[in-house]
């Protein structure tokens, strides 16, 4: 039987964290293994905020080599660039021409960005980029091209996949039965990895654990999280502890056993746990931090994946573009 096909983009906006890892690198990884997994560098996406050429491919390799360290078979996913597939934008435009303007007047980053200009009685649209708006649009294009059935993303991404189906459906109304409806897959129980600070770990509130800084910055971010001043005597619940609620996440579930015995136990500092949770960190990401120095130097390969990928990404758009064009009726003769 076929594979069903999932797909997700990544914008290349700076370093991994755990977070990161938990929320796509590790559910998308996983999902190749039943799924054809189709897998992206969305740059175009960041284009709506960056705005440093040589730093931007930079970051796009850099998304490239992170993949490949934590373990991605470039033959067994498809891993491409996504202004390397041209056809994007011709269904960009055609889904634009089905996207009410209204669905992209409450997508929440649109709408943030316009309620922080009303709240500083500025114009509302104030430094609002096209791009910003019409984001959704080529999001909803990245998904429908390929005809993808699951999207893996985090949290915040829900209300885009939502927009997505909005939009496909619009067209299957108008078309017939088209394009495929995608749904969002969405892991809840890592939404709630926490940062340093003990919000959800995010590159918003400087709050990560970078996976593959050097050991020295890492180990300094492990023993910067923040812990209640229980004396070390006193039991404490595990889970409402940060360390725990890292720690559970990456050591084996008999070691996440005997912790969760040690904390309801008491008698422990957290000074001691932290290094415990440091060492687990570098036992599963110190052999991937020097793959992925080693892929950071090695452009030339990466951008032969890179093309190798976009070519059959661009292979399996084709069939979906030529019926998309018949339906609307525009360049019917290729
Ligand atoms: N908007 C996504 C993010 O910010 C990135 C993205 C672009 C994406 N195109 C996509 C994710 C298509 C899933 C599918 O994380």
């Amino acid at each position: 039987m076929e594979r069903k096909i999932s797909l997700s983009g990544i914008k290349p906006t700076g370093t991994p964290h755990l977070g990161n890892y938990l929320g796509l690198i590790k559910p998308g990884l996983e999902l190749a293994q039943t799924y054809k997994a189709l897998y992206f560098i969305a740059d175009y996406h960041g284009l709506t905020t960056v705005r440093d050429g040589k730093e931007f491919e930079r970051m796009t390799y850099d998304v490239a080599a992170v993949w490949l360290a934590l373990g991605m078979n470039p033959e067994e996913v498809i891993f491409f660039r996504q202004s390397d597939v041209p056809e994007l934008f011709e269904l960009t435009w055609i889904l634009a021409c089905f996207t009410a303007k209204g669905l992209l007047n409450r997508a929440h980053a649109y709408k943030a960005a316009v309620d922080i200009n009303v709240k500083a009685e500025r114009d509302p649209d104030e430094g609002i980029n096209a791009g910003l708006y019409t984001y959704p649009v080529l999001m909803a294009a990245d998904i429908l091209l390929y005809g993808s059935h699951i999207v893996p993303v985090g949290e915040d991404q829900r209300q885009h996949i939502e927009i997505t189906r909005d939009i496909a459906m619009a067209f299957n109304n108008n078309y017939g039965e088209i394009l495929v409806i995608p749904e969002a897959f969405i892991q809840p129980s890592v939404a709630t990895i926490p940062g340093i600070d003990g919000r959800k770990m995010s590159k918003s509130y400087d709050n990560v654990i970078p996976i593959f800084a050097p050991a020295s910055q890492v180990r300094k971010r492990v023993m910067g999280i923040v812990t209640d001043s229980r004396p070390p005597e006193q039991p404490k619940n595990p889970d409402e502890d940060n360390i725990f609620n890292i720690y559970r996440h990456f050591a084996l579930p008999e070691e996440v056993e005997a912790m969760r015995q040690k904390y309801l136990r008491g008698g422990f500092g957290y000074g001691e746990v932290k290094q415990e949770l440091f060492n687990v960190l570098e036992r599963n990401f110190d052999a991937a931090r020097n793959r992925y120095e080693a892929f950071s130097k090695d452009r030339a390969y990466l951008e032969k994946m890179l093309l190798d990928g976009a070519e059959r990404a661009r292979a399996m758009g084709a069939p979906l573009m030529r019926k998309v064009r018949k339906a609307v009726g525009v360049r019917f003769n290729r």
